[in-house]
């Protein structure tokens, strides 16, 4: 059965909710049956395109892997990321931009990142019928504010604004909130004191609910994971062993060997070489 931010609203205080990255139709496939969402991150500018963060990814990036995805996640709730300028001009402009999110790239929910500052876009959203994930703690479109990507909330003035703007993002209708590299304990304040699940990735295990970028967890790709993640496989391995594998063959001659190729009733070698 198709999961919806109902299943998130349920799952508060009873359920740990799962969370991948997926950018593609063929992974959000593999993925679809053992999460309970699917989010397409403007992550994609560093693990698909190859950005150094994620500010040059467009409206029209998001659009079309959200749409692959959605079109392989049968079950999974489909979340998808507003990029960098699509919901920091106005909230007419925000809504007009997530509602191309759904309309053509069949998201269910949008996650923005930001908080009281962007309580008037949420709201706005929210009144289109359009469901909102917050995203608070190390926000990677903040990559120049920030001074890196850098672990938030570690001051007790940094950890009180953003306990501030967790209430906001609920109080302006958001069904769930992804903390991204926070304290521990911060984050598990946060998610005692929302009626919201709160999605963690490098915020304890406090959380509702966790969300990792699927290249960290499953060893793909050359960028060092941040410590928080755990390698819960070698996809990189398997992939660079498969294309060792199929040049030596293909160099030595050994590939395509009879069984890969297409055979033809008897005589049809005579017909060949008849051909003018
Ligand atoms: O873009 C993304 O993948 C994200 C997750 C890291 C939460 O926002």
């Amino acid at each position: 059965m198709k999961k919806s931010v109902v299943t998130f609203r349920e799952a508060k205080g009873h359920t740990k909710l799962v969370m991948l990255t997926a950018y593609d139709y063929s992974v959000a496939r593999i993925m679809d049956a053992n999460v309970d969402a699917l989010l397409v991150g403007d992550s994609l500018g560093m693990v698909m395109l190859g950005y150094p963060d994620t500010l040059s990814v467009t409206m029209d990036d998001m659009v079309r892997h959200c749409a692959a995805v959605s079109r392989g996640a049968q079950e999974a709730l489909v979340v998808c990321d507003m990029p960098y300028m699509s919901c920091h001009i106005s909230p007419a402009e925000t809504v007009r931009n997530a509602g191309r999110l759904i309309i053509e790239g069949r998201a269910q929910a949008v996650k923005l990142e930001g908080g009281a500052d962007f309580a008037a876009d949420i709201r706005a959203l929210v009144r289109a019928s359009i469901p909102v994930m917050g995203h608070l703690g190390l926000t990677p479109q903040s990559v120049n504010a920030f001074g890196g990507f850098r672990m938030q909330g570690k001051t007790k003035e940094a950890a009180q604004r953003l306990l501030e703007d967790a209430r906001a993002v609920e109080a302006a209708g958001a069904f769930a909130l992804t903390l991204e590299c926070v304290p521990a304990p911060l984050a598990e304040r946060i998610t005692r004191e929302l009626a919201i699940p709160v999605i963690g990735i490098g915020a304890g295990a406090a959380c509702d609910g966790q969300v990792l970028v699927w290249q960290d967890m499953a060893g793909l790709g050359e960028r060092q994971p941040p410590r928080f993640v755990k390698k819960f496989g070698d996809v990189g391995q398997a992939l660079r062993s498969a294309v060792e594998t199929y040049a030596r063959e293909v160099r030595k001659g050994d590939f395509p060997s009879g069984e890969y190729c297409y055979s033809f009733p008897d005589g049809f070698d005579d017909v060949v070489r008849q051909l003018k």
